[in-house]
């Protein structure tokens, strides 16, 4: 199968096709990463651009490293560092960038929907590396690789997912991704922070987190996105935590081989307790290594894979 696909911007425009040749190139990549010399010559020559406009630790770093093991060159600009300070607009900015002639820009920015409308002015490849509470393909996609990796499969899993889901993008593509590749998908949050509709993407809405983690295969948290929220949610942390936190007393309710997940940064003793955290059934860490070979994945996939078999 050809990946034909310019620019990587959510979740909801791939099909399961897509997401499993995704999935299985970035499985092809690990393996670089394990050697003595972690680099290959497969992007020498092309340059990606890294423009972050929001703080990050786990994705600029697995952008940047993964097109250091392909060997492309990569550049980092931020909104404070950039001209966007003396008042330049963000399509002035990324035309400028585009005149450098980039093979792909990888950006982050608060707004939802700033990746889409890049991608529709610039001709080299765009990929969303998270827009305000829209999408953030990429994690979705090293998530199904994690949960594939451990559990052999997506397809008839129980994934209970808990926590801001109103201001999560990782929520958002989580769903539609996991629910696509054929998972069962219930979540659980108070009731400010489950958005109406939300069903529609393919998910149950549980009462209780006990009953969302009920028999789960997989649990994953998420973190309180306090900087997109503009009221007071819940009353304290100690009580949030109270109802919502995973602890080792609901952790016992889900399969006996669940796997718990977090996309980070992650805050300890709130949605998450630290026994929990750091025990033998977390793949926390896990899902940061594999970041980095799934965005070498999606870099090979835009920029020297199959879409440009014809010209290499
Ligand atoms: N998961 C995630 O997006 O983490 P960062 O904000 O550190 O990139």
């Amino acid at each position: 199968m050809r990946f034909m696909k310019k620019d990587i911007l959510d979740i909801h425009s791939l099909d399961p096709d897509e997401i499993s040749l995704i999935l299985d190139t970035a499985m092809g990549m690990k393996e670089i990463s394990q050697r003595p010399v972690k680099k290959v010559p497969t992007l020498r020559g092309k340059t990606i651009v890294l423009f972050f406009q929001e703080p990050s630790t786990r994705t600029k770093l697995s952008f940047e490293i993964a097109a250091k093991r392909l060997s492309a060159d990569s550049v980092a600009i931020t909104k404070t560092g950039s001209s966007m300070v003396k008042g330049e607009t963000l399509i002035d900015t990324v035309k400028n960038l585009e005149s450098m002639r980039p093979d792909v820009i990888v950006m982050r920015h608060s707004s939802s929907g700033a990746a889409v409308q890049v991608a529709r002015r610039v001709d080299c490849s765009v990929i969303n590396a998270g827009d305000g509470i829209h999408a953030h393909p990429s994690q979705a996609l090293l998530d199904m690789m994690s949960v594939r990796e451990n559990k052999g499969r997506l397809q008839g899993l129980k994934l209970a997912m808990i926590g801001d889901i109103a201001h999560s993008r990782v929520a958002r593509s989580n769903i539609i991704g996991f629910s696509k590749m054929g998972a069962a998908v219930s979540i659980c949050a108070p009731q400010t922070m489950i958005p109406a509709g939300i069903a529609s993407l393919g998910c149950t809405v549980a009462p209780t987190m006990e009953a969302c983690v009920a028999d789960a295969d997989v649990i994953m948290m998420l973190r309180i996105q306090k900087e997109r929220q503009n009221d007071v949610l819940f009353p304290t942390e100690r009580e949030y935590a109270g109802c919502f936190g995973l602890n080792k007393a609901r952790l016992s309710l889900a399969a006996k081989d669940v796997t718990v997940m977090h996309p980070g940064p992650m805050n300890r003793g709130v949605e998450i307790a630290s026994d929990v955290a750091d025990a033998a059934c977390s793949m926390i860490l896990d899902q940061v290594t594999n970041g980095v070979a799934l965005r070498m994945a999606l870099y090979y996939l835009v920029a020297g894979g199959s879409r440009h078999a014809d010209t290499d």
